[in-house]
């Protein structure tokens, strides 16, 4: 059974109320909801206290009409007893102040305070549920890492140097890779290592780094206690975490996601921040492929989007069509369930505007028509649908010490890292050309063109997984700022690209960072470009080849007529260098000249808003269209398909599709 739900907080609710809901929900075709995760005051009203009643009643109604259930581990929003009698278990800013009670996501996770409560809670609550045969499965605390830049507490500053021990083995060696004797600061002692603290002012790079990678195994250790005690006393559930796609960058998702049974994703297509943007589907596409590139298998949608996002602020209302379409959007791009969040919305706290299914007063209305009409849809459809598979040729490289080191040296101004990526991604997306964001280590035999965006810094396992790749035959795309620094964020010492130097064919001389308000224009004369002109901004590197032929030229500047993109055949592959960040026509020009070259069909061709994604099982193939105008749109069929959400009915040649419909075609 696909697993098609709701978040749910009978807590909120007077338990009068609860049969309704579940009758609603199961009218709806709802089958699975997730409850508790913020219930840690309700689980236990006093400290060793555990009262289970309330939520064994709650798990019982749904029940009762066949809904399933997953549990939160309620540690991401602590009860007021544990705040007051340990103010130490609050986490500190970069700034150096300590927060305080008042909202969520605000513990240290090295507190040793904090962690025995977190397990004291998860062990009580796996011991009670391990046999209950309506818990499926277990969600880790709640956006881990989230809503805050991390901790920087005195036991976290303590922790790091055990953690830099464990890393360097001596003191030596950590002086030597940082380059410590730069404005003199060799470390005598552990204890003299300081956190990065706004107080220390632009601290030493690799320090900086370091401190992301131990701030981001904070939080995975802080997990593993609780999956071990989860996996010990709950062995039977699966265990996932909600994580924030894309857009999150503090944690190193590849190792939070690693003890997981599967990847959930929180995906709010519209959010209240955003307010004035349009709506960018690429973004969402985005996060669902970074999301099931975590552990290169399909993810589950713990959280979409079930009406206008709000807390101080109310966003835009989604648009009749809308929710079901971008819940069609994460399954097709490979989510094998969703919850929506939530199921009413809330009269109280914060999230008072995040609406829910179900709008204050709790009477059905238009969105949950609209979700019921997708819970039919789901049940009819979604045995065919799950467990198929996203296949892409194109891999995008996602790296999060390079995403890190980005973040402590921006290089420019207007440069993003995650920017760079996402005009990289729409280059493939607007083309219907599946991709999937992996690792840089993964292995790559498979895809057709992997992209490595500034890959900054680049371990040296990374660079021998591209060459090996390239020698292979594949075809690789690397971008300026790419092999600039060794794993402890020093500037290497060979000619850049660095180690990606001999594959790339090329050096780069010297390089220019751009101003905003300047750009360069770029030549072509490669074969299929030739003639072309197109504009480059945030960064130009002037490349002297080696072995590489050239593919542009600058135009301006007192490097106009130098290289600025250059290919090089390497082994059985080929590497497209482009010594350039931006440019908003650039990537999807190159997205479209290397898909020729390495003979990449898009799935079809679609106008502009119209996506078409694809999942494979048993050798069928599903084909997604989804249209996110507001208006219709006409899209040419390559051939004669059967429209699953029209009961199969026969579709061929021109079709039309209404504003946000969603077209299943096989
Ligand atoms: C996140 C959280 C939820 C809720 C929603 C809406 O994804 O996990 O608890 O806060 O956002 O803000
Ligand atoms: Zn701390």
């Amino acid at each position: 059974m696909f697993p098609f739900g709701v978040d749910y907080y009978p807590e909120h609710w007077p338990e009068e109320r609860w049969p309704r809901d579940a009758r609603l929900m199961h009218e709806a075709r709802i089958n699975v909801v997730r409850l508790a995760e913020f219930a840690w005051s309700r689980l236990e009203p006093e400290e060793g206290r555990f009262d289970f009643d309330w939520l064994d009643r709650a798990i019982d109604v749904l029940a009762g009409h066949g809904i399933r259930v997953i549990l939160g581990t309620p540690t991401a929003s602590m009860p007021p007893w544990l705040a007051s009698k340990h103010p130490d278990v609050f986490m500190t800013l970069q700034d150096g102040k300590r927060r305080t009670y008042g909202n969520r996501r605000n513990y240290c996770p090295t507190s040793e305070t904090y962690r025995l409560y977190s397990r004291r809670i998860t062990q009580a609550m796996a011991e009670h549920y391990a046999d209950n045969p309506h818990v499926i499965g277990w969600q880790t605390d709640n956006e881990l890492g989230g809503q805050t830049g991390g901790c920087y507490c005195e036991a976290c500053r303590e922790d790091f140097g055990r953690w830099l021990q464990e890393r360097y083995g001596s003191l030596d060696k950590l002086n030597e890779q940082w380059g410590a004797v730069f404005w003199s600061h060799v470390y005598n002692t552990w204890s003299e290592i300081p956190a990065p603290l706004e107080s220390g002012s632009s601290p030493n790079p690799g320090l900086a780094l370091d401190w992301k990678r131990f701030a981001s195994d904070a939080y995975v250790d802080f997990q593993q206690e609780q999956i071990d005690i989860l996996r010990e006393l709950s062995p039977q559930k699966f265990i996932t975490h909600n994580l924030m796609g894309f857009r999150f960058d503090q944690l190193n998702y590849f190792d939070l996601a690693e003890p997981l049974d599967f990847v959930g994703y929180d995906i709010y297509v519209r959010m209240q921040w955003t307010i004035e943007n349009e709506v960018d589907p690429s973004l969402a596409a985005l996060g669902h492929d970074t999301m099931r590139g975590l552990k290169r298998q399909n993810h589950w949608v713990i959280e979409q989007q079930s009406g206008s996002g709000g807390w101080e602020i109310v966003s835009v209302a989604p648009r009749p069509g809308e929710l079901r379409l971008w819940a069609y959007q994460s399954i097709a791009h490979g989510a094998d369930g969703i919850i929506f969040f939530r199921w009413r919305t809330a009269r109280w706290g914060t999230e008072q505007y995040w609406h829910g299914v179900l709008d204050h007063h709790g009477e059905p209305g238009r969105r949950y028509s609209e979700i019921q009409q997708m819970g039919h849809e789901i049940h009819v459809l979604g045995d065919l649908i799950q467990g198929s598979e996203v296949r892409a040729e194109v891999a995008i490289l996602h790296h999060y010490d390079t995403r890190w080191a980005f973040q402590i040296q921006q290089n420019n101004p207007s440069f993003s890292y995650a920017e760079h990526v996402k005009q990289i991604y729409r280059g493939f997306y607007r083309q219907n050309v599946p991709v999937d964001v992996v690792h840089p280590a993964t292995e790559l035999s498979g895809f057709k063109i992997v992209v490595a965006p500034a890959l900054y810094v680049l371990p040296g396992e990374v660079a021998d997984n591209l060459q090996q790749y390239v020698q292979g035959g594949g075809t690789l795309l690397i971008t300026a700022r790419s092999g600039v620094k060794d794993e402890a964020n020093a500037v290497v010492e060979q000619p850049l690209p660095g180690l990606l130097a001999p594959i790339a064919g090329v050096a780069v001389e010297e390089y220019d960072s751009l101003p905003s308000w300047k750009s360069n224009g770029l030549a072509f004369e490669a074969p299929g470009l030739e003639g072309e002109t197109l504009e480059s901004a945030i960064w130009a590197d002037v490349l002297t080849p080696t072995t590489a032929e050239v593919v542009a030229r600058y135009t301006r500047e007192y490097y106009a007529g130098r290289p600025a993109i250059t290919l090089n055949h390497a082994g059985a592959g080929r590497v497209l260098y482009a010594g350039t960040l931006a440019g908003s026509e650039l990537f999807t020009r190159l997205a479209r000249w290397l898909l020729e070259l390495a003979s990449i069909e898009p799935l079809l061709e679609t106008p502009h808003g119209v996506e078409a994604t694809a999942r494979w099982k048993n050798g069928r193939r599903l084909l997604f269209l989804l249209n996110h105008n507001e208006s219709s749109a006409t899209v040419t069929l390559d051939h004669d398909y059967r429209n699953l959400l029209r009961e199969g009915a026969v579709v061929s040649g021109n079709v039309s599709l209404a504003p946000y419909e969603v077209m299943i075609l096989q």
